[in-house]
């Protein structure tokens, strides 16, 4: 891929890497991009690097416009390997270079390099730096996505590097998303914003809402947004700030996700009349089998709606292994503002209808209880019980999302 000039003498000079789709467990479908920047100014300026196993076409990137040996200053926005780990590699070439760094993120580095003979410059929020015509602020953002990181503000270009917010894992070869949306719909490209926002950034909502309010209440204007994953918004960048705002506020769809998993299709089969419940109210409803489905996905499907089902049999008196994994690993991105339920089959003892719920308020998470259970397969009886739960949890749903 060639270099991309997105700023008078400010060139994108990342790598396009279309192929993974295990991104340290989080299934990339659509592969991703590592974004870096070169800043062509009195001071040669490179912003971040790449993932280790690009490091020489970065490098190749760079030798296209400028010998590398002629870099002064290095910006590291963010130590996350897939940012920071070609960075001995690159070194190697602007020996020279001064890296621009917090406090944080030159600890991690020390963690994972020998620093020894680099030169460090440690940043914190707002510092400038002047490379020629262009001035260089500093805004640290801790835990968007680790402690160390930060974005940087291309003043006289109006551009914020955001290291990995507002990204996407999408591979493309397209570069902004005026030219992305040339070929591909709205849909396509939420869908990747909202994707990356739920499996990287659930967590960090009020940071996110704090941090963007800091942002604009500093006056800066930004007519484009460069982030170190996926397409750059030069088209619109007020509009992904906004779905930002959006997702950190709790914005949700008013729709029910059944996310489930089954042994011997009976839990499955309750997801019909609790689906037809759901609809029946004017409520739409997705229903994702949690073994057909990887996980990422399924978090991105709990994320978008405000109401979730989960369906789960009982296994030795606990719930099935899928659906405690998926609970395990969504507690861990710490959701808010969902209301919850459960239901599932059992045969003897029960157990997993119960412990979900468990679940869901060791969460903190609104519920409809008690949930159904159906004793081995469900009856007609059990599934008009299903039907009439679809109705009421969806309902509830209706009147918890009206408050948002
Ligand atoms: Fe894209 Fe947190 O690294």
């Amino acid at each position: 891929m060639s270099v991309v000039e997105i700023k008078p003498n400010i060139y994108w000079v990342g790598v396009i890497d279309w192929g993974v789709r295990d991104f340290h467990g989080y299934v990339t479908q659509n592969g991703t991009t590592y974004n870096n920047y070169l800043i062509k100014d009195e001071q040669i300026t490179l912003v971040d690097t790449v993932k280790h196993d690009y490091d020489m076409a970065t490098v190749e990137n760079i030798k296209s416009i400028v010998d590398p040996s002629q870099i002064t200053n290095l910006i590291i926005n963010h130590i996350e390997p897939d940012h920071a780990s070609a960075l001995g590699t690159v070194m190697q070439q602007m020996p020279n270079a001064t890296i621009y760094i917090t406090e944080r993120g030159k600890k991690g580095l020390d963690r994972h390099y020998d620093t020894s003979k680099w030169t460090f410059k440690i940043v914190k929020n707002n510092d400038t730096l002047n490379i020629g015509k262009y001035n260089l602020v500093f805004l640290e953002t801790p835990m968007l996505h680790w402690p160390d990181s930060m974005v940087t503000y291309v003043k006289e270009a109006k551009l914020l590097i955001s290291q990995d917010a507002f990204g996407q894992h999408l591979a493309s070869a397209s570069r902004f998303d005026d030219d992305f949306l040339a070929y591909h719909s709205q849909y396509e490209l939420d869908d990747a914003v909202i994707d990356y926002y739920a499996n990287i950034l659930m967590p960090f909502g009020k940071l996110i809402k704090t941090k963007i309010e800091d942002i604009v209440k500093l006056g800066i204007e930004i007519d484009m947004i460069a982030p170190d994953h996926g397409i750059i918004w030069r088209k619109d960048p007020g509009k992904i700030l906004q779905m930002y705002l959006d997702m950190a506020n709790s914005k949700a769809n008013p729709g029910v996700a059944i996310i489930y998993d089954t042994m011997w299709h009976s839990t499955e089969l309750m997801t019909i009349p609790l689906m037809q419940g759901i609809k029946d109210t004017g409520v739409d409803c997705k229903v994702i089998k949690l073994r057909s489905t990887p996980m990422s996905v399924a978090i991105k499907e709990f994320w978008k709606a405000r109401g979730c089902l989960i369906g789960t049999p009982t296994i030795n008196n606990v719930m099935f292994p899928s659906i405690a994994e998926f609970l395990y690993h969504l507690a861990g991105l710490r959701p808010r503002d969902r209301i919850m339920g459960a239901f599932g089959s059992f045969g003897w003892g029960g157990g997993a209808v119960k412990e979900a719920y468990e679940k869901f308020k060791q969460m903190g998470l609104e519920t409809v209880e008690p949930g159904i259970q159906a004793l081995y397969k469900p009856s007609a009886e059990d599934e008009k019980k299903c039907y009439e739960f679809g109705k009421q949890f969806a309902e509830r749903m209706k009147g918890y999302n009206a408050q948002f």
